[in-house]
């Protein structure tokens, strides 16, 4: 009797992100390993397998497996499942003892996974099987990854009611403002129904948290051709997502740390620890220079040197540190004199507006001067940030965003 395959030792660590797929080290007769996650699906497991295997067997007869993933489903899903190996023998069945979740659960499958094309679809009959007979075709017409979408062509939900929608939108909304590169490039970003090349993630450490598996392939994989099949999500039937509060923070969970990996957050991050220095030599200057106790200078002359001199200090701080992966490429002094002069010339209009900001708020409105001034550097700060990583650290996009891939 065919056995459950049993995790190995490796499968055993709840912690153990990330994740790498491997490549495939000789030819594989299996073109496609198409995952099905499962846990307490034991309604639904059976007529699944049953239905994708039928439409398989048309488009790829003897070239696919199905690799079904439970995380010992108390409703016996696993045993079911491996009831079913005797007369399917592309049917694998993976039952992880300790580690949880659906995202890790398919990148398990994937790691046993032959096939060139590696796939997943939800284990509840939500995905409508048949559809499998649409996405393989975008692959073979050289997609690299096929995602399948609620919102476009005839794709949608079946009875969600507003509130359902508005926090499916929600997310996407949220995954849109903090990763605006990986969430335009498809329709639907948090799609648990897609295919993807092997060779688009082979070797790339994944660490994908909670459900939605798709965003780290889009953030972190080499894929360049995207297609997208509509399908209608439907109604479930039996038994119950296992979506719950956890499964929504770890998904803010992820996106932020995906918004780190990338990258960019830590330039901005940095970019916002030298502004702070600068605000520091700002308004110690400025207190030095204006202040009735020190040497009691005029607003305006003082507040143009505090600033000066914070331009300069924070110049230095970006120029070596924020920006050193792009400085390093454009070394020599006359490149950095350049840099300078954009910066300096940037961060002038940003003091004029700071300044006059500051003669508005303290004179005009009598807000005290130096609350005024950490009010003015605050606005100013949006400003400087953004024309400086347009112009000044240029190239510091296009190195970390190439083609605008990633966000
Ligand atoms: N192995 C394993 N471990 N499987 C899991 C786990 C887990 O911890 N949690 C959920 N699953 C399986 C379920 O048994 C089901 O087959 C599939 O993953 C999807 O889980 P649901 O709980 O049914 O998710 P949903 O219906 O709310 O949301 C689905 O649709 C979204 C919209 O397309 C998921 O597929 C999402 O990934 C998808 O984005
Ligand atoms: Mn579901």
């Amino acid at each position: 009797m065919p056995h459950v395959a049993p995790a190995s030792s490796t499968h055993l660590q709840a912690s153990a992100v990330p994740i790498q797929i491997p490549p495939l080290s000789q030819p594989s007769s299996v073109q496609l390993s198409l995952v099905v996650p499962t846990y307490n699906e034991a309604s639904s497991i059976c007529s699944l397998i049953r239905q994708l295997c039928a439409h398989l067997d048309m488009i790829l007869p003897g070239a696919y497996e199905l690799i079904v993933v439970d995380d010992n489903s108390p409703d016996y899903t696993a045993k079911l499942a491996q009831e079913l190996q005797e007369e399917l023998p592309q049917l694998k069945v993976i039952c992880r003892q300790r580690e949880r979740g659906l995202a890790t659960a398919v990148l398990r499958g994937w790691q046993a996974a032959r096939g060139e094309v590696l796939g997943v679809m939800d284990g509840d009959l939500q995905h409508p099987p048949e559809i499998i007979l649409k996405l393989w075709p975008a692959i073979q017409e050289g997609a690299d990854l096929v995602v399948g979408s609620r919102y476009v062509g005839s794709g949608g939900v079946s009875h969600w009611n507003l509130g359902r929608r508005l926090v499916s939108r929600g997310a996407q909304a949220i995954g849109l403002v903090l990763l605006p590169g990986v969430f335009r490039r498809v329709s639907d970003p948090l799609s648990g129904l897609f295919l993807v090349r092997r060779q688009a993630i082979a070797g790339i450490p994944l660490s994908p948290k909670g459900y939605k598996l798709l965003i780290e392939v889009l953030a972190r994989g080499r894929v360049t051709t995207i297609a997208e099949v509509g399908y209608i999500f439907q109604e479930r039937q039996n038994g119950e997502s296992k979506i719950q509060l956890q499964t929504c923070l770890q998904y803010l969970h992820h996106l932020i740390h995906l918004r780190f990996s990338l990258g960019q957050v830590g330039a901005f991050l940095r970019f916002s620890t030298v502004g702070l220095s600068g605000t520091v030599v700002d308004m110690v200057l400025l207190y030095l220079l204006h202040d009735p106790a020190n040497l009691g200078w005029d607003l305006i002359t003082s507040k143009l040197i505090a600033s000066e001199m914070a331009i300069l200090n924070n110049f230095l701080w970006n120029d070596l540190w924020t920006f050193r992966h792009v400085t390093r490429l454009q070394p020599g002094l006359s490149n950095r004199l350049k840099r300078l002069a954009k910066f300096n010339m940037i961060c002038l209009i940003g003091l004029f507006l700071n300044s006059s900001l500051v003669i508005l708020l303290s004179e005009r409105l009598g807000i005290h001067y130096l609350l005024a001034n950490l009010i003015a550097i605050g606005i100013v700060v949006f400003w400087n940030f953004y024309l400086n990583s347009k112009l000044s650290w240029k190239s510091a996009e296009a190195k970390l965003d190439p083609g605008g891939d990633k966000s």
